[in-house]
C-alpha cells in the first residue's frame, strides 16, 4: 500500500498575523499506525484527528513546517520494528506519533529510547510503556490498559456483580486489561471465576469460547476486543443468545462510536469504560465534535481524540522553540493542552496522560446508536510501576 506524505505549512497570512515565538525549523515526523490489518480503521481515525489538530492549529507556528511520512504496522510487531528503524535512520525524522499495538509498542521501545527520538503514543496501552521500561523519549496521550480496566472492575462490584468469566486476544493488550481488570475487580471483593485468551487476529468463530464462558455460571462476561475482532464479538455474543442470561461488559474498545453502527442491536445494553465518549456535555467536546465532523462527516471516536491530541502535544512542544530531538521529548512531557475528553495532564512520573474514565452503556439514540454516560471516574493516575525516566 501506498501512503501520502503531505507537507503542512501555515500561509503567508498566518504567517504574517501570528507571532512568531521561536525559529522557523522544518519538523519531520513520523507517521506510524496500522492502515492495513485487524486495526487498520483505528490508524485511519487516529491519523485524520492528528492532521485535525495540526492544521487548525499550524498558524501558532507560524514559519515553521510539518511534514509527515507515514508508515503502516500491519499491526505486526516485527514490522512495526523494521519501520521504526527505517523512520529514524532513514528518513531521520524528529520526532514520531502512533503505534495502535500494544505488542508493537512493547517491540519498538528499546529502539525509540537507544535512539533517542520522541515517541507520542497516539493508542497503545502498554503498561510497562510508562511504567517499568518508560522512558524519557516516550509520551503517551492516549491511556494505559490498566487505567481504563481498573476502575472499572471496581464499578462493576459496586453494583452489586460478584462473579465475572473473561476474554479478550491473547498479545500483551489483552493480558494486561485483563489482569488490571480482574485486579481492580478482586480487590472490591469479587472474583473471576475464568478466562480464556483468544488467538490475536485469526479468530472468527467466537462459539467455543462463548460455550465455556457460558458453562462458568458468572454473572457477568468482561471483555477487551477492539476493531475488526470488537464488532465480530459483540455480533456472535448476542447471536449465540448469551446476552439475554449473562449481561456483557469491557473495555470501551469493544464498543466504540468508530464501529458500533456496524455492531447493530447486538450492541445495546452493552456497559464498558473509556477515556472518551463523543457525548461528553462541554464547550470543548462541542467544538471538537463540530469541527471533526465537518471535516469528515461522523462524529469522532477515542481513536480521533488521541490522534487530536497528538497533534496539540506536538505543536505545544514546538511552540517552545525545541531546536533537537531531545528538547521535543522534554517539551513533550510537559505539553499542556485542552482536550475534548475532559481536564488532563501528562504525569511528571510516568510520562502518562492522567485523565477521567467514563463508564457508558450503548443506548439508540436519535441517529442511531449513543452513548449514555453512567458514571464518571474522575482524574485516574497510574501508579509508577517502577518507572525510572
Ligand atoms: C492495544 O494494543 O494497546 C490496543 C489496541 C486497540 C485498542 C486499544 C488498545
Amino acid at each position: 500500500m501506498k501512503l501520502s506524505r503531505t507537507l503542512l505549512s501555515a500561509g503567508v497570512a498566518l504567517l504574517l498575523a501570528a507571532p512568531v515565538a521561536a525559529q522557523a525549523k522544518e519538523y519531520k515526523v513520523g507517521l506510524l499506525l496500522p492502515y492495513s490489518g485487524v486495526y487498520a480503521a483505528l490508524g485511519k481515525e487516529i491519523d485524520q484527528g492528528f492532521e485535525l489538530a495540526v492544521q487548525s492549529r499550524l498558524g501558532e507556528i507560524a514559519g515553521s513546517t510539518i511534514e509527515v511520512v507515514r508508515e503502516d504496522t500491519e499491526v505486526k510487531p516485527p514490522v512495526g520494528l523494521a519501520k521504526t528503524r527505517k523512520l529514524i535512520l532513514q528518513d531521520q525524522v524528529d520526532v514520531m506519533v502512533g503505534i495502535v499495538s500494544s505488542g508493537v509498542l512493547g517491540a519498538i521501545r528499546d529502539f525509540v529510547h537507544q535512539s533517542g527520538t520522541p515517541l507520542i503514543v497516539a493508542n497503545a496501552g502498554n503498561d510497562d510503556a510508562t511504567g517499568e521500561r518508560c522512558s524519557r523519549f516516550i509520551t503517551r496521550v492516549s491511556f494505559s490498559n490498566g487505567q481504563v480496566n481498573r476502575p472499572m472492575g471496581e464499578w462493576m462490584h459496586r453494583k452489586g456483580i460478584k462473579t465475572a468469566y473473561t476474554l479478550a486476544p491473547d498479545y500483551a493488550a489483552g493480558h494486561q486489561m485483563i489482569e488490571t481488570f480482574s485486579a481492580g475487580f478482586k480487590a472490591a471483593g469479587g472474583k473471576v471465576v475464568g478466562g480464556e485468551f483468544t488467538p490475536f487476529q485469526t479468530t472468527k468463530d467466537f462459539g467455543p469460547y462463548l460455550t465455556k464462558a457460558k458453562a462458568a455460571g458468572a454473572e457477568a462476561v468482561f471483555v477487551f476486543y477492539a476493531g475488526g475482532e470488537a464488532i465480530s464479538f459483540v455480533k456472535q455474543y448476542a447471536s449465540f443468545g448469551l446476552a439475554e442470561s449473562v449481561p456483557l461488559y469491557g473495555s470501551g474498545f469493544l464498543t466504540s462510536p468508530l464501529y458500533v453502527n456496524a455492531e447493530g442491536p447486538a450492541a445495546k445494553g452493552v456497559i464498558t469504560s473509556l477515556h472518551y465518549v463523543p457525548t461528553i456535555e462541554t464547550p470543548e467536546n462541542a467544538a471538537f465534535v463540530k469541527a471533526f465532523s465537518a471535516a469528515y462527516g461522523r462524529a469522532p471516536s477515542e481513536y480521533a481524540v488521541q490522534g487530536y491530541d497528538a497533534g496539540q502535544a506536538l505543536i505545544e512542544a514546538i511552540k517552545t522553540g525545541a531546536a533537537d530531538r531531545a528538547a521535543l521529548a522534554e517539551a513533550l512531557g510537559k505539553a499542556r493542552f485542552t482536550s475534548p475528553r475532559g481536564p488532563v495532564e501528562i504525569d511528571p512520573a510516568t510520562n502518562n496522560i492522567v485523565q477521567n474514565i467514563y463508564v457508558f452503556e450503548t443506548v439508540e439514540g436519535n441517529g442511531g446508536l449513543t452513548q449514555k454516560i453512567l458514571d464518571v471516574v474522575k482524574a485516574v493516575r497510574d501508579p509508577v510501576n517502577g518507572c525510572q525516566k
